[in-house]
């Protein structure tokens, strides 16, 4: 079977090259549809990272492989309907609620579906919310949920998740959670989920990318990342938080 996902020696430079690439040498291929929890240190690539592969950073050296076909042969837009990007900080666009998440239908001229849309709004816990509503107003932790189903309208191949639910309090967070579950298992969409709540990386991933020293040092099934981690940096990575925790 061909892989879903294939990145090949990706590679960011700083804007000063003086202290080396942000990252280099990642590379890594999915060959079935999976949730990949990618995890790391602040500051390591793992936002430039999904930016990238969602085709919203053209300036890199190496190739990203969706179905065999690069995303540099391919237009962007149609590339990013494909593989959607679910920022850390979301941007709404200037208009009502409904405007935000039709804009994106028409966008990419796909019908709005809007029973999807009334499915999903309670599941996501945001039924409370007037559609007519100026997005702008909406609480960080609306827009991430409202940006969520935005993206999930185009029912994409692969998902980008950038810690999107690091806003969430913890009921709001275990709805998306379940709804990104279900979502994986019905659509069979490829989900790559960074967060930093190793608990959430633990109970929802398979695999594991784990960002340091500039590149992907590792690339493990979940339970053998957490159980027996193969680098140092890892191990102190997924201690941290735990000894947070304990104080
Ligand atoms: N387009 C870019 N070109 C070069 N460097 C960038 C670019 N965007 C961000 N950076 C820098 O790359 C570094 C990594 O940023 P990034 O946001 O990808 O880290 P991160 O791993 O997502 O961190 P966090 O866990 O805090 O979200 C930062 O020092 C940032 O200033
Ligand atoms: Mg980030």
């Amino acid at each position: 079977m061909k892989p879903i996902l294939q990145l090949q020696q990706l590679r960011k430079n700083r804007n000063s090259l003086e202290s080396g690439p942000l990252f280099a040498n990642v590379s890594a291929d999915i060959a079935e549809p999976a949730i990949i929890a990618l995890l790391g240190v602040s500051g390591q690539g793992k936002s430039t990272l999904l930016r990238m592969l969602a085709a919203l950073d053209n300036i890199y050296e190496g190739d990203v492989r969706l179905h065999n076909v690069s995303q540099r042969e391919t237009d962007p837009r149609s590339w990013r309907m494909k593989v959607c990007y679910v920022a850390q900080q979301s941007v709404m666009l200037h208009g009502s609620i409904e405007q935000n998440l039709k804009t994106v239908s028409q966008l990419h001229r796909i019908p709005y579906d809007v029973k999807l849309v009334q499915h999903l709004l309670p599941r996501l816990g945001l039924d409370h919310l007037d559609m007519g509503k100026n997005a702008d107003q909406l609480s960080g932790g609306e827009k991430q949920r409202v940006s969520l189903l935005r993206s999930l309208l185009l029912h994409p191949e692969v998902l980008l998740l950038d810690e999107i639910t690091a806003s969430l309090d913890r009921g709001s967070k275990e709805m998306v959670e379940q709804v990104l579950e279900e979502w994986h298992h019905q659509e069979g969409t490829t989900m790559i989920w960074v967060t930093h709540d190793i608990v959430q990386a633990r109970q929802m991933s398979k695999t594991v990318w784990f960002m340091g020293e500039g590149t992907l040092l590792e690339n493990s099934a979940t339970a053998s990342f957490f159980e027996q981690p193969a680098t140092e940096l890892a191990r102190n990575y997924i201690q941290a938080p735990v000894q947070k925790e304990q104080t």
